[in-house]
């Protein structure tokens, strides 16, 4: 859902008279209520007290989707979806992939201010020096067919992560949570690499702290000979600014998925795994990757109008197109449509990146998309990078998974300490059968 925010002078009641409450007639029973309105927002908690009868239940809101449902209040990031919007902290998503760092937008996102150079560098030290993982985890990978895709590695080695480190069990304890947060960032590129070494039946390398975060990253993917790897600058940072692009989005359905798991007070890396199983499906993180398979499928750019009729008789999507927040251009596709270009200079043009262009000018005049207000999201063309810095596709979601995690530990963070969060626990409308007497199997017909 989009983040909300009250209008200083929302409402049409004069100054004065204005009131912040909703009134509300049920004609059922011709009551009238009056219901505080907070932020925009009213809670649906205080439509229990509307009532048929005195020992109804009493109202509900059903939402199925959550798609105006608030479910917390958050100081993390800010999207305005008509206009485009996206800001982590108050700072806005174009300022910080010009100036930031991933390591330094992971504090600012997790910590809520801009570090100090002292801080950078300590959070620098902690994150690089928390890279290694236990080496029985290699014998889990062992474990693994040779073509086991990386996001189910991933997910089950991160769950592993959490019988290690009983301590972080410890969820009130600040200090335990400052732990496997340094735990969690530094260990997720080592897990990603790792999975990708396997299936590839090359021998693991392990993190070089010598490197930055973007940069260690490369080398426990690629190296090979090298006594020291040596990351291209500009593949380093066009990786380090895309982690910087992936890092929150408040409350998509991988995080709605962190808060919920986190609710039930689990550890960390049980909830991280939770959280990267949502992001994993082809609606979510997963998308990245079924843009390319869809651009590879459309084949060459003479077969995007073919495609786009198939899309709009509502046999195929366009993948990497449309969101839920968003009814504007992704802020974030600008930026990576600008990055692939950078990657493409040092590591030839990816062809599919025609194919894109085509469907994105098409889409973008065509009644079907306008009227939807379907724009490219940050997957369309995420995928046309990676490619072309040679990942494979099954790798797409595992690059969004590990810089979202500081988006996943905020957001875990944030709803422990939130006085009114509780266990997750929706209400539903149930339609089933009243109760019924249990029928003998000899006598069911
Ligand atoms: N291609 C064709 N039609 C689409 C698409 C698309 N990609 N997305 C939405 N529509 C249509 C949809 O069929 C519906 O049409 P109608 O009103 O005639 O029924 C209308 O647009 C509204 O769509 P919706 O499914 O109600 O919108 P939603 O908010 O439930 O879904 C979405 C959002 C992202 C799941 C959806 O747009 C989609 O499936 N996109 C393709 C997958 C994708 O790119 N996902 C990545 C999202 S960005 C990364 C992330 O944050 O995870």
């Amino acid at each position: 859902m989009s983040s909300s925010k009250a209008g200083p002078a929302a409402g049409s009641a004069a100054a004065g008279t204005r009131r912040d409450t909703l009134s509300i007639t049920d004609n059922r029973t011709g009551r009238q209520y009056e219901i505080p309105v907070k932020n925009d927002t009213i809670r649906t908690n205080d439509l229990r007290q509307i009532k048929v009868q005195e020992s109804d239940f009493g109202m509900m809101g059903y939402d199925p989707a959550y798609t105006n449902t608030a479910s917390c209040t958050s100081k993390i990031t800010f999207i305005d979806g008509d206009k485009g919007i996206l800001r982590y902290r108050g700072y806005s998503i174009e300022e910080l992939a010009e100036k930031s760092t991933y390591p330094e937008t992971a504090y600012l996102i997790l910590y809520g201010e801009l570090p100090t150079r002292a801080q950078l560098k300590d959070w620098n030290y902690h994150i690089t020096h928390h890279t290694f993982i236990h080496e029985s985890i290699k014998k889990f990978l062992d474990g693994f067919h040779y073509d086991a895709h990386p996001m189910g590695m991933l997910i089950s080695t991160v769950a592993a992560l959490s019988t290690f480190y009983p301590d972080a069990k410890d969820i009130f304890n600040p200090e335990s949570r400052r732990k496997q947060t340094y735990r969690l960032i530094g260990k997720m590129p080592t897990l990603a690499a790792f999975s990708y070494r396997h299936s590839l039946g090359m021998p693991f390398v392990y993190p070089d702290n010598d490197l930055s975060y973007a940069g260690n990253f490369l080398n426990m993917l690629f190296r090979t000979t090298e006594l020291q790897y040596r990351p291209n600058p500009t593949l380093e940072r066009a990786l380090d600014i895309l982690f910087i692009l992936h890092a929150d989005h408040e409350q998509n359905c991988s995080s709605t998925a962190m808060r919920g798991v986190g609710s039930s007070h689990v550890d960390p890396y049980s909830a991280t795994a939770a959280a990267t199983a949502a992001l994993y499906g082809p609606l979510h993180g997963g998308a990245n990757e079924q843009v390319l398979r869809m651009l590879m499928e459309i084949g060459s750019v003479n077969n995007v109008p073919a495609y786009v009729k198939r899309v709009k008789t509502g046999e195929k999507l366009l993948m990497g197109f449309g969101h839920r927040v968003y009814k504007n251009y992704d802020p974030r596709a600008r930026i990576v449509k600008h990055i692939a270009y950078e990657v493409f200079d040092v590591m030839g043009r990816n062809p599919l990146i025609d194919i894109a262009l085509e469907c994105e000018r098409i889409a973008l005049e065509d009644d079907y998309f306008v009227t939807r207000r379907l724009y490219p999201n940050v997957d369309f063309y995420t995928g046309l990078i990676y490619q072309a810095m040679g990942f494979p596709v099954t790798m797409f979601p595992v690059l969004f998974a590990i810089p979202r995690t500081s988006g996943w530990i905020a957001q875990w963070e944030e709803m422990l300490l939130d006085q009114e969060q509780k266990i997750a626990r929706p209400r539903q409308v149930y339609l089933g059968y009243d109760l019924r007497s249990y029928i003998p199997a000899e006598h069911r017909g």
